[in-house]
């Protein structure tokens, strides 16, 4: 079949890697994509803007595409999807309605309580003074997790224990249109202690298959300080979340929500993911997301022995339920993110970009790497022109030997002015 992936970040440079290497596919086009991608397998970059639907439909027509991908949230919210498969198509990734569960966090909390699935407890609110009252009478103790309704590429939330920076924050979402992430409403809810782990379901609209999970690292230094980035860094081992974690969020959280969304008539397609806080043995639901994670499909890819080509078809045509189930890998895998000067920039502080990107192939099989924010420069080969530039994955019987492997990789690469996490997999 011919595919086509929809994005241009590392998430769609694994998700493009893992299907030029199946049989099941003759060719993959990435729409737009970045020069990173060819430089390191067979794939054609087709320039286009993943937010303009008809011109997205049009170039799938044109390569006579078999499948399409939709590697980002945006588009999702966009109604791609839905175009796409009026359009004729074979898609993977939901519907615009269905995607509000990524798009609207507070359609996600509603939609949790009404299915009784566990989650923090929260409040929501569409003005400034309501919410700065509601903060005034809140338990300092425990911390307060402030978080805008809309998309914010994993920036929208802080998490803090004093009053003056929670107001501040709201104020800044709310008021000030300067601050570069605006939201006219907002979920205000308690810090949950515990562990986090992203969950990952191929879902048809009424079945699911487990794809597996991974840890994220999503604030910007080492030891979890500095503001949250879209992830830093990832890494998955087969033995935790373990079976009882497993069997809890399948029957709380992933079957009720395939049941519910089903029942208000926009049934789930496409990868749910769930970002999940796990404490002991309880477990509880902190989001959403309608798509794979960035960079925990980086992490988890290179680890999949099955045609995931073909358990992506079956999704999309809602076959899973006549389609074998996804082996759970068993080797480990890390995932270190390159991130330009700057990044995330949520205080305006202004990224260092343009600089020439010195890189090596990687020459091990175990090893990958995953290019991000890049262009091509006349001058320079790539040079770095996003947040996140490029991440390394290594995979190998032991988290050790993955992380020895990927922090190996990363000091063959340099670029002026960038920041990484030293710490990936260090201490668990
Ligand atoms: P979200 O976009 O809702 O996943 O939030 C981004 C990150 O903020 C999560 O991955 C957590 O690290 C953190 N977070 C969100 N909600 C909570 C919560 N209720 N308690 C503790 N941490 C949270
Ligand atoms: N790594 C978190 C995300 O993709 O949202």
């Amino acid at each position: 079949m011919q595919v086509a992936i929809i994005g241009s970040g590392g998430r769609e440079h694994a998700l493009a890697w893992k299907f030029s290497c199946s049989p099941s596919v003759e060719k993959v086009f990435v729409l737009p994509g970045n020069p990173g991608m060819s430089k390191t397998c067979e794939v054609e970059l087709v320039p286009c803007d993943p937010l303009n639907n008809q011109q997205v439909i049009k170039l799938c027509q044109q390569y006579q595409i078999d499948l399409v991908i939709i590697g980002a949230e945006a588009p999702l919210a966009n109604g791609l999807a839905d175009q796409l498969e009026r359009a004729g198509f074979n898609v993977f990734g939901p519907s615009q309605a269905a995607a509000r569960l990524e798009s609207s966090k507070i359609f996600a909390k509603n939609f949790m309580d009404e299915m009784d699935i566990p989650t923090a407890k929260y409040q929501s609110f569409d003005s400034y003074s309501t919410a700065t009252a509601a903060l005034e009478k809140w338990d300092f103790s425990c911390g307060v997790v402030i978080k805008a309704d809309g998309l914010a590429s994993g920036k929208g939330v802080v998490i803090t224990h004093d009053l003056a920076c929670a107001t501040n924050t709201l104020h800044n979402l709310m008021e000030n249109s300067s601050y570069p992430i605006h939201a006219s409403s907002v979920v205000i809810e308690e810090f949950l202690n515990g562990k986090e782990a992203s969950i990952f379901a191929l879902c048809d609209g009424e079945n699911y298959h487990l794809l597996g999970h991974a840890c994220d690292y999503k604030r910007l230094n080492d030891g979890d300080q500095g503001p949250n980035t879209g992830g830093m860094g990832c890494y998955y081992t087969p033995n935790w979340p373990t079976a009882n974690h497993y069997q809890q969020i399948e029957e709380k959280i992933i079957k009720p929500t395939l049941t519910g969304m089903k029942r208000r008539g926009t049934p789930f397609k496409g990868v749910l993911f769930l970002g999940v806080m796990i404490d002991g043995e309880s477990i509880n639901l902190l989001e959403y997301n309608v798509r794979l994670g960035d960079p925990e499909t980086q992490t988890l890819l290179p680890l999949l022995s099955d045609d995931l080509p073909q358990q992506i078809l079956a999704a999309a045509q809602g076959r899973l339920s006549s389609t074998p189930t996804i082996k759970p890998p068993v080797n480990c895998s890390l995932h270190v993110v390159l991130a330009s000067g700057g990044y995330p920039g949520v205080d305006g502080t202004p990224m260092e970009l343009n600089n020439p990107i010195r890189w090596k192939v990687p020459t091990d099989y175990e090893v990958n790497i995953f290019f991000a924010g890049v262009s091509e420069n006349p001058q320079a080969d790539l040079v770095n022109s996003g947040g996140r530039i490029l991440g390394v994955t290594a995979t190998a019987n032991s988290l050790a030997e993955a992380r020895l492997l990927a922090y190996q990789q990363l000091a063959k690469v340099s670029c002026s002015g960038t920041q990484w996490r030293k710490d990936i997999g260090e201490l668990l």
